[in-house]
């Protein structure tokens, strides 16, 4: 069992709160100018990876009360217990070992003193041998041709992971295969996605933990219906395959029980590219590059296990997260990736961070008066440059940002590389140094203003700075490091989620609007709109009836 400890009543938390008081009186820049070992002092450098955080309102008093506070909510054994299969996830009477798909020590995992390993090694075996026929074109469709689409359908964990995944590895990608994702219930998704492929060379793959997720059975449906235009019942073998839980289900679907890659319910949906919701990412890029993704996250694993808190990245952003979140007044977060390939990133972190932290129930069952899981968006650098940063640079919001790039590009127009990167140290600067009235006078003297005109214009132009940012600078975006970045992210939500005393493998507060839907398309189908409903929604209901072709 997790502890239940009430972070705010901590020695530590309140240490922190007259900590606050006074670091609050001092600017970044004044920080940083009385340390000139600060860029060494704060940043972790591992190979291939330089986390740089001393761009952020943290000191080594801020370091050492963190280390403290997690010492007093007994962190490290929460991080044992989730590796060695206690049940955390207690409100769904759950071990969460998402961890055991990528371990390579060897070692045995238990829950209820059996081992699941051997079977999580069996599906990875499975995953490979079946990839590979696909790649190798050893597996040929109704008419005889080998397959050059994969479409996977599925939503939330069963969806994004792989998708963010596949995309951010483009480049170690077999050219001859094509990737499709489609979620939505919006028939658009899978109606244009149809537009793309041909029934003879394509693979569905039904993904689905569950396998009763309303979305992804219309979707596997119409795909089916669609498919069923060229092909016989016989067919729909060599075409649909599935990843759940539920074999029951998928056999009921009509899919070969041989093609039904497993998982197991202690994996949440958010968790579980690592194992068989990543087989489209280990059809695209072939097993050994999946094995290094699982290495890159099994290494994270082991450092956030075993390193002490200076070099311990995932420990280090947890407590950066919630130094802004409960202290700084900060409500989100945004990710803002320098590399294209990681262009479904924050909306893999959307899932990952939000459906595991946006609860308000601590661990002994009282609403929380403390804040909990904050909002994160983002997008690529450059783009969001041309977008938002405006609000990021001078707006009245404190957001706190994650910088990722790498040194060297996955592609060959390396000068464009070198501008992104100039762009993205640049920002980091930007935000915390800023740009003073006086420089700005100074600036629009040299170019011969008028007094009139400066005195006009002169308030605008100022940057305040003091605005923080955390930079992660990789090598190169390889499956390794991916695998460890994602990894990193995990385990920073996992030490967040313990600190305010939350489940964070649960996600009831999605449940509602699922059940509600059901019995609104129940109403709309039958046309009798329950008198219980409020007015809006019955006269929203009620227009659309109306204006239905
Ligand atoms: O919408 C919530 C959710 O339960 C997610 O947690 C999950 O990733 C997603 O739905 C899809 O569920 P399934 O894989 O069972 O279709």
């Amino acid at each position: 069992m997790l502890q239940q400890i009430k972070p705010t009543k901590t020695k530590s938390w309140q240490a922190l709160q007259d900590h606050f008081e006074e670091l609050k009186k001092e600017s970044l820049l004044s920080i940083f100018n009385a340390d000139e070992e600060r860029f060494d002092s704060f940043s972790v450098k591992q190979n291939g990876l330089l986390f740089d955080y001393s761009k952020n309102h943290f000191t080594a008093q801020t370091q050492n009360l963190f280390k403290a506070l997690f010492q007093e909510i007994n962190v490290k054994d929460a991080i044992e217990m989730q590796f060695s299969g206690v049940c955390i996830n207690a409100t769904e009477n759950r071990s969460v070992l998402h961890t055991a798909l990528r371990n390579r020590s060897g070692e045995a995992v238990l829950i209820d003193n059996k081992n699941v390993m051997p079977e999580i090694i069996s599906v990875l075996e499975h995953m490979k041998l079946f990839s590979e026929k696909i790649r190798s074109g050893a597996w040929k469709g109704y008419t005889g041709k080998s397959i050059k689409n994969i479409v996977n359908i599925g939503i939330g964990g069963s969806d994004l992971g792989p998708k963010m995944v596949a995309e951010a590895l483009k480049p170690y990608q077999d050219e001859n295969l094509t990737l499709h994702f489609v979620s939505n219930v919006d028939g658009a998704d899978m109606h244009e996605t149809l537009k793309k492929v041909n029934a003879e060379d394509t693979l569905f793959i039904v993904a689905s933990k569950t396998f009763s997720t309303q979305e992804t059975m219309a979707n596997a449906n119409s795909a089916r219906d669609w498919f069923l235009q060229f092909a016989t019942e016989t067919a729909i073998a060599k075409h649909f395959i599935a990843v759940s839980t539920n074999t029951k289900r998928v056999k009921a679907f009509g899919i070969d029980p041989k093609n039904i890659f497993g998982f197991w319910d202690w994996i949440g949906g958010r968790y579980s590219v690592w194992g068989a919701i990543g087989l489209p990412v280990m059809i695209a890029i072939g097993a050994d590059n999946f094995e290094s993704f699982l290495a890159g996250a099994y290494a994270a694993d082991k450092d956030f296990r075993e390193q002490p808190f200076e070099h311990n990245i995932p420990m280090i952003m947890a407590a950066v997260g919630i130094w802004y979140r409960n202290f700084w007044g900060a409500n989100n977060y945004a990710v803002l990736p320098y590399d294209q390939y990681l262009n479904r990133f924050a909306a893999y972190l959307q899932q990952a961070d939000m459906e595991s932290n946006g609860n308000s129930i601590s661990r002994d069952g009282e609403k929380v008066n403390w804040k909990t899981g904050p909002i994160v968006w983002g997008e690529p650098g450059t783009n969001g440059q041309h977008a938002f940063y405006q609000l990021i640079h001078q707006g009245t919001e404190l957001i706190p940002c994650d910088f990722i790039a790498s040194a060297n590009a996955n592609h060959p127009l390396k000068n464009h590389h070198q501008k992104l990167l100039a762009n993205f140290f640049a920002q980091t600067k930007a935000l915390m140094i800023g740009k003073t009235a006086e420089e700005v006078l100074a600036e629009l003297e040299a170019k011969g203003e008028s007094k009139e005109e400066i005195s006009k214009i002169l308030p605008y132009k100022v940057f305040e700075g003091n605005r923080p940012s955390t930079t992660f600078l990789f090598d190169k975006l390889t499956p390794f490091n991916l695998g460890r970045l994602i990894a990193m992210y995990e385990h920073k939500i996992f030490v967040q989620g313990i600190v305010w005393n939350i489940f964070s493998f649960d996600q009831w507060g999605v449940e509602l609007g699922k059940e509600l839907a059901k019995s609104v398309l129940n109403q709309m189908e039958t046309g009798q709109i329950s008198q219980e409903l409020d007015n809006s929604t019955k006269g929203l209901i009620a227009t659309y009836l109306n204006w239905r072709e």
